[in-house]
Order: C-alpha cells, then sequence, then structure tokens
C-alpha cells in the first residue's frame, strides 16, 4: 500500500466504510424513532409525514435528506419503511450505470415501499431523467427506437417513495431537487445529544463507562454519530486488552491519541487543512482550487467531508476571496504543535 492509501483508511472522517465498520454499524443503528437522538426539526417532519401515509393508505411523499456524512440519512430511511410497514430498497447513485437498471428496479417496488438512493447528486444525468415522471406520476416513460419511428411506451409503477440522501442538496439537478416534497437538512449533533448517543450504544456493546470517559469520546466525535461508534469501538479494543471493566477518562484518551484525534475533537486531515492555510498562504485566504491542490486532495472530499465542521466550529472562515483560518485555529495550532 502506497503512503497516499494509508493515510485514506486512516483517516477518521471519511465517507467509505469498510465491511467490520459496517457490521458495527448494524448493530449500533437506531431502530425506531424513539432511539433516533436529536434531529428534532427533520423527525418532527418526518413523523408528520409517516402518519400521513398511513391515514392516507397510500406511499409517503419524497423526501430529500441532505447533510455531511455519518449523521444519520440512512438510519433514517430505514425508520421510515419499517414505521411504514414497507420494504426498504438501498441503491447507490453512482452505481446505476444504465436507464434500464433504474427502470427494473422501479417496475419491481411494491405499493408504498421506499427506495432509497445514497449519493443521488452522484447519479448519472440520463439515468435520473428517469425518475421525473417516475417521481410525479408514478410512470416511466421508456423511448423505444431512435429517429422518426421513436415511440415513447409508458409503464405504470406502484406508488413508492423515493429517498434521496445526498451531502449537498445544492449538487442536485433543478427538475430533481424540485420533485422532493420534503427537504430535510441535517446538522451536526450538539454535546448532550452525542453523550446520550455514546450513553445507549456503549449500552448495547454492554461497556461500561466513567461518566468522565463518556464526556470526553462525545467532545470529541465532530459532531457526528458514526465518528462516535469509531471511537466507541477504538476504546472497548483498547480496555479490552486492559482487561478495564469500567472504561476510564485516561483510556479514552490513550485511544484518541492513537487515532490522532486533539483535544478539540479534531483529526489529522482537518489540521493539515488549517496547517497548510497558515503555512503556505499565511492564513489566507486561498481559493478552493489551490488549496486542494496543494493538499493533493479530491475538492469534493474538501468541500463535503472536511469543511462543514471546520466552518461551523469557527476554524475555518469562508471569504469571497477564498479559505482563511481563524485565530482560534492558530492558538490551536500552536498548542497543537507545542504538544508534539
Ligand atoms: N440520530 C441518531 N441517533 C442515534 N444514533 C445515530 C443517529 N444518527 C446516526 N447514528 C449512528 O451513526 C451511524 C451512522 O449513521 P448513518 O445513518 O449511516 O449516517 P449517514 O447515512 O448520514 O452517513 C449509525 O449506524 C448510528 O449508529
Ligand atoms: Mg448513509
Amino acid at each position: 500500500m502506497d503512503n497516499e492509501n494509508r493515510e485514506d483508511n486512516e483517516r477518521i472522517v471519511s465517507t467509505d466504510v469498510n465491511t467490520e465498520e459496517v457490521k458495527h454499524e448494524v448493530l449500533l443503528r437506531p431502530t425506531d424513532f424513539s432511539e433516533y437522538v436529536g434531529q428534532k426539526k427533520v423527525v418532527q417532519n418526518v413523523e408528520v409525514m409517516v402518519e400521513s401515509a398511513k391515514i392516507r393508505n397510500s406511499a409517503m411523499d419524497h423526501a430529500l435528506l441532505s447533510g455531511p456524512p455519518g449523521l444519520g440519512k440512512t438510519s433514517l430511511a430505514m425508520i421510515i419503511a419499517k414505521s411504514i410497514g414497507s420494504d426498504l430498497h438501498v441503491i447507490s447513485g453512482p452505481a446505476i450505470e444504465k436507464k434500464g437498471d433504474l427502470a427494473a428496479i422501479l417496475t419491481n417496488l411494491g405499493p408504498r415501499d421506499v427506495l432509497f438512493i445514497d449519493e443521488i447528486h452522484r447519479m448519472n444525468i440520463s439515468v435520473e431523467e428517469i425518475l421525473y415522471s417516475a417521481m410525479e406520476d408514478y410512470r416511466l416513460d421508456i423511448v423505444i427506437g431512435q429517429g422518426p419511428s421513436a415511440r415513447t411506451m409508458q409503464i405504470q409503477i406502484a406508488p413508492f417513495t423515493l429517498i434521496g440522501a445526498t451531502t449537498r442538496s445544492g449538487l442536485l439537478s433543478n427538475p430533481l431537487r424540485d420533485r422532493f416534497m420534503a427537504h430535510l437538512h441535517f446538522d451536526f449533533y450538539n454535546h448532550e445529544e452525542l453523550v446520550e448517543i455514546v450513553g445507549n450504544n456503549a449500552k448495547k456493546l454492554k461497556l461500561v463507562l466513567e461518566i468522565s470517559a463518556l464526556e470526553l469520546m462525545a467532545r470529541c466525535a465532530r459532531g457526528t454519530p458514526r465518528i462516535a461508534n469509531r471511537i466507541l469501538r477504538r476504546v472497548r479494543d483498547f480496555s479490552l486488552v486492559k482487561g478495564e471493566t469500567l472504561i476510564s477518562e485516561e483510556s479514552v484518551k490513550k485511544s484518541l491519541s492513537l487515532m490522532e484525534i486533539d483535544s478539540l475533537g479534531l483529526d489529522r486531515m482537518d489540521r493539515k487543512i488549517l496547517q497548510v492555510i497558515e503555512d503556505y498562504y499565511k492564513g489566507g485566504p486561498v481559493g478552493i482550487e489551490t488549496l486542494c491542490a496543494t493538499l493533493a486532495e479530491d475538492r469534493t472530499t474538501i468541500e463535503d467531508v472536511y469543511e462543514p465542521y471546520l466552518l461551523k466550529e469557527g476554524f475555518l472562515l469562508r471569504t469571497p476571496r477564498g479559505r482563511e483560518i481563524s485565530q482560534k485555529s492558530r492558538d490551536h495550532l500552536l498548542r497543537q504543535n507545542s504538544i508534539k
């Protein structure tokens, strides 16, 4: 494995999830609304939509879920399907290459089924077009033949619910975005919510934690339940090896340091972004393209995965002339570098 790839795998905030992690996530997924912590506005909206669908005895309205990775979009789609009592079909937008593949999936849906399309903004535009009439009229318009002899064939499909998930709703095409009745945005979780999530998940894993250990994990989870789960898993391994029955704050500190997560919850890549702006561009402003080239990173990864949290916490500032780091970042980098 070359260095680049190794870095990728050690990254805390990546979008991809390995198989071990998938198993871990399945175990820790909230299974109904009562277990689903936070995102109050989103949940309130969804509960009304689900109830209305049940009363009307028809499909729930289509919903678009947007927000950074790991905030509970897939989990919510699963809970929705379960509450409606219908089947959930999960596909990934970029994985559908041909119109025919999507048409086959759509014609196989049962009445009131939920189709969850992850990363819907990365779907091929010609494939996406099939969705327009499917979402609006539960109908597929298939063009047969070419030129003057081309005909449109219409196929009726079952009334279904499309739930699209995206890291940025701004990347969706207008015709697709307009066909979603509900646009639900996911925010980072606050400290209390993360404490609750870590506490619940520790119970599921049969772990007993000191309160201060729990608090520390929540503080360093970057506002993201998926990251909280990753930390919890490493802490479990660490204390298992140590033979610790009550997990201490000290063990959490050691695990975080092994994961290169600092006291404010930033990981190596977060710090690298800030450090590069400081060292190469005197703290900024620097244009996003230039910044990504210096970091040798893909722009969407930086914009969708890293920036939202850095912006929200005031480490990074977005100005018309580019990205700048704040005094908070400078102080933090100084402190981190002096620890090293
Ligand atoms: N609201 C929540 N309450 C409790 N746990 C959550 C919540 N949202 C996410 N999680 C945890 O985080 C993990 C990742 O969430 P997921 O739904 O896969 O995020 P996304 O699809 O937005 O990337 C889940 O397996 C679950 O353990
Ligand atoms: Mg997901």
